[in-house]
Order: structure tokens, then sequence, then C-alpha cells
């Protein structure tokens, strides 16, 4: 399908393989990115749209990566900063594969709390993190141990640690 850009069908290139991550919440692409340690650096094609209309959930962010196919971690990661986003998985130019990411009610083990006294955070022996998520639009997540409230803002730069 082509991509809307005001009155405008534009066609971002299709991939032969890799991965196109799709409905990625408007503004959130460079976010997607850098979960994936995407820097463009390696010589692969990446194609990237922000703010694009989408009949489905109003403006969106499309992201396509040749020859680069995720990890569980990643699409874990990806639910969070993209709820709705849909990662299609290519091969010889066609989708093999279509999921939708999921966000489950209680998220483990994607990114440390940032409380530094939660005991998941101890040097010995550390618990591993868990959250509730108590609000999808903005993300806001609940650490299930010191119940910190992690703010969406806040989330990303948590993946960095
Ligand atoms: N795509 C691509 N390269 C391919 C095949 C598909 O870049 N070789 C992209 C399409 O441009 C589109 C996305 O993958 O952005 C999903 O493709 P498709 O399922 O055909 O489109 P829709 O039906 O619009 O997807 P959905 O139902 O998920 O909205
Ligand atoms: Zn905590």
């Amino acid at each position: 399908m082509a991509e809307k850009v005001g009155d405008e069908k534009i066609r971002i290139v299709k991939i032969h393989d890799g991965t196109v991550i799709d409905h990625i919440r408007a503004g959130k692409a460079l976010e997607v990115l850098e979960i994936l340690g995407i820097t463009g650096k390696d010589g692969n094609v990446v194609s990237l749209a922000m703010n694009i209309s989408s009949s489905k959930i109003g403006k969106k962010d499309i992201v396509k990566v040749e020859h680069r196919f995720l990890k569980e971690q990643e699409v874990a990661r990806i639910a969070v900063v993209a709820p709705e986003a849909t990662i299609n998985h290519v091969e010889d130019y066609k989708i093999i594969k279509k999921i939708r990411v999921e966000l489950p009610d209680v998220i483990s083990d994607i990114f440390p709390c940032p409380n530094q006294r939660c005991v998941t955070n101890k040097e010995r022996e550390p618990i591993r993190s868990k959250y509730e998520v108590i609000s999808k639009n903005p993300m806001q997540l609940k650490c299930l141990y010191c119940w910190t409230i992690v703010e969406e803002q806040d989330i990303f730069k948590q993946f960095a640690r």
C-alpha cells in the first residue's frame, strides 16, 4: 500500500529482505531505531517516514530495515514505545510473517527500574524487573517491587542503561 503525506501518495521503497515496522506511534520511529541499535553505519538500507497519514491510527511512523530480523527482546521493547506496531518479516519481497506487537499487563525484564534502591537493582542477586502497565497512552509503568511509576518519556532512557 502507498503511504500518504498530505494529499500526496508516496511509496517508500519496498525491501527485498528484512523487517518493516509499521503503525509506529507518530514521532517514535527514532526510538525504534535506537532500540534496534541501528545507526545506518553498517551500509544496509534503512528507510524511515514520520508523521504520515494512516487510516488506522491517524498519523504514524514507519521504519524499514534491510537484512535485519528482530530478536524477542527487541520486539518486547518496541511494544512499550509503539504498542500498535506491526512487524512484517520480508523475504524475497514478500511478507512471510506479520505480527502485531503485544503489550502484556505485566512486563518482565525489559529495562532496569529507575529507582536505584529497588531490589531489582541490587548488585548481588538482583531480581528481574517487573512492571504493571497502568496506562497505555501515555505509557505509564509501575514497578511491582518498589511501586515507582515510570513515565513514558523516561522509559526510553532506561533502555540505554
Ligand atoms: N513492505 C515493504 N517491502 C516489501 C513488502 C512490504 O516495504 N517487500 C511494506 C509495505 O510498504 C507496507 C508494509 O510493508 O508499508 C506492510 O505491507 P502490507 O501488509 O502489504 O500492507 P498493509 O496491508 O497496508 O498492512 P497492514 O494490514 O499491516 O496495515
Ligand atoms: Zn523498582
